[in-house]
């Protein structure tokens, strides 16, 4: 059984956008978990221009349900997950300038940090997780690190899709990612920007185990609403 993870930052972004307290992600994770979700991922940025630290805490001290927090390698970052003590952690790039997490970590260029960054969390007993691009390598460098799990990042992917561009070779490069890892006793992970067209195509991958999915289903609840959007997606991802 595949497992659907609801990223909620942009009901944060929404209620930042007045400056209020409405639409409060801490209601919209319970509601969600209610509706069918299989955990809450949220984004503790460096500049916090969703979740901020309150939020984080909040959602991650609500019972039964699982959070996956989403951080940079950043010390003071590493610092606050660290006592907040979320189910799942998944590190990913961050920087200042872009929209959204715009590709995988480098993790050639930053294997010690990120090896120190994984112990700390798995000596909480904390699930890891690295948002890495579909690369055989950094599929090969993951196992190194000791993480327990990986992110493939899918937006190249659903760019090419949506742009009704060829995008056999990267879903041949996520699929080959996805069988190595699987075979090394990675959990596989994929997100960043799929909506229902990509998530049914990236669902042909069997060893994909779970989908962390945002903006586009907290734009497309807009229209028809929570209950229905995670209905369909839970029902794609069967
Ligand atoms: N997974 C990770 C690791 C991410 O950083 C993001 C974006 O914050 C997502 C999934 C969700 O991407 P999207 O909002 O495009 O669905």
């Amino acid at each position: 059984m595949k497992r659907l993870g609801v990223n909620i930052d942009h009901v944060a972004t929404l209620r930042n956008a007045r400056g209020e307290r409405h639409p409060d992600p801490i209601a919209a994770a319970k509601f969600v978990k209610k509706i069918g979700a299989d955990s809450i991922t949220i984004h503790l940025r460096e500049d916090r221009r969703h979740i901020n630290d309150l939020d984080a805490k909040k959602i991650c001290s609500l019972k039964n349900l699982p959070v996956n927090l989403e951080i940079s390698t950043n010390s003071k970052i590493v610092d606050i997950a660290l006592k907040i003590k979320p189910n799942y952690i998944c590190i990913v790039p961050e920087n200042r300038k872009e929209v959204t997490t715009e590709g995988g970590l480098d993790l050639n260029k930053n294997k010690k940090k990120i090896k120190k960054i994984i112990s700390k969390f798995k000596n909480k007993n904390i699930r890891t997780s690295l948002f890495i691009n579909p690369s055989l390598k950094d599929v090969l460098i993951s196992k190194e690190l000791r993480t327990d799990c990986i992110e493939i990042h899918t937006g190249k992917l659903s760019t090419l899709i949506k742009s009704k561009k060829n995008f056999q070779n990267e879903l041949k490069r996520i699929k080959k990612s996805a069988i190595l890892a699987n075979n090394i006793n990675i959990e596989v992970h994929a997100g960043h920007g799929l909506d229902y067209r990509t998530t049914q195509i990236l669902n042909n991958i069997r060893e994909i185990k779970e989908f962390n999915i945002g903006h586009f289903l907290i734009g497309e609840s807009l229209f028809d609403g929570f209950k229905k959007v995670i209905k369909k997606f839970k029902k794609i991802i069967r």
